[in-house]
């Protein structure tokens, strides 16, 4: 895109909040295809519905036939009947936008504004949106650090895939993650082969394994909260047991500050850390040979941590 024009830069977000927030795509979802009776449906005037239909065809969210406007494939994430993890990250995007709105209330208050049940599925459905490339890259890199794990635990594994990475390199996956995310997916993760847990990280895990993961996991917790997790994982492994986690680190990865106010704005908890933070909190659990490894062709870094024989 490259320019800097505000409807070059924010246009499409916007757009597709505007649309949903006023009901436009329930209109296209429940088959009205007129723009004067999308508009009657949405309870927004034609103008708007004439531009913002347009505007939809132009993004390649919908398009036009003899009959009138219908949504296409790349607006499937907004309807209501799309399974949570087939609906892409669009829909929580447009969630995190309305987030960002309230970001003046939640920097004031400390309390960032409830999930939705809605907003819940969405953020699953963003989770399992990531590129297999990176998800294959950052497995890889955890498997040099400890080669051809027999048991892992993928902690707060959340759709499960990473989890069935490892399984699918031959390894006996425990996922372990709140009541929540295990109601929600529990034929999915069946479906995957994966060995289902709940429980809070910060409080204990299960325990027995040679490698112990977790993904975009940490950044969901304070410090102490880490300190707590990292005690854990040290009494998960098995001694000669690793532990590898896949995250953002500050001052290695150039998006790090700025994922930290996306966790101020969607939760009560968590950031972004430092190497500094990461290596202090192994060391204090017990790990030897604590690193920070880049992972290739992705922005993500490895904080490893060794458990002695
Ligand atoms: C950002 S998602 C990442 C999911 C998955 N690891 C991935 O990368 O696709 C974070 C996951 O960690 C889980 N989680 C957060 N805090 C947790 C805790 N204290 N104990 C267990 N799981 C936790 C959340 O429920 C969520 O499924």
């Amino acid at each position: 895109m490259g320019s800097n024009a505000i409807y070059d830069r924010h246009h499409e977000v916007f757009l597709l909040w505007a649309c949903r927030e006023t009901g436009v795509f329930d209109a296209l979802f429940a088959g009205k295809r007129r723009s004067d009776v999308i508009a009657e449906h949405a309870g927004i005037t034609d103008r708007a519905s004439e531009i913002v239909l347009e505007a939809l065809v132009d993004s390649g969210y919908v398009r036009e036939t003899e009959d009138g406007y219908e949504p296409t494939e790349e607006l499937r994430g907004f309807d209501p009947e799309t399974p949570p993890l087939e609906r892409g990250i669009l829909p929580h995007r447009v969630d995190s936008l309305e987030n960002y709105i309230r970001l003046p209330e939640t920097m004031r208050s400390g309390e960032s504004p409830e999930p939705t049940a809605d907003g819940f599925k969405n953020y699953m459905g963003a989770m399992a949106s990531i590129r297999t490339g990176t998800l294959r890259a950052i497995v890889t890199a955890a498997e040099h650090a400890h080669p051809r794990p027999e048991r892992v635990l993928d902690v707060g594994g959340g759709p499960g895939r990473f989890g069935a990475e490892f399984a699918r390199r031959g390894a006996d996956v425990t996922l372990l993650d709140q009541r929540e995310v295990l109601d929600l997916l529990d034929d999915h993760h069946a479906k995957l082969g994966l060995d289902t847990v709940e429980g809070d990280a910060r409080e204990s895990l299960p325990e027995g394994f040679d490698l112990v993961f977790s993904a975009r996991m940490t950044v969901s917790l304070s410090l102490s909260g880490i300190s707590e997790y990292f005690g854990n994982v040290f009494e998960a492994l098995e001694p000669g047991g690793t532990f590898v986690a896949a995250e953002w680190v500050q001052g290695r990865a150039e998006v790090a500050e700025r994922f930290g106010v996306h966790m101020l704005s969607m939760s009560d908890v968590g950031n972004t850390y430092t190497e500094d933070e990461y290596l202090s909190a192994l060391e204090s659990a017990g790990f030897a040979d604590p690193e920070i490894r880049d992972v290739p062709d992705t922005r993500f870094q490895l904080v490893v941590g060794r458990k002695p024989e």
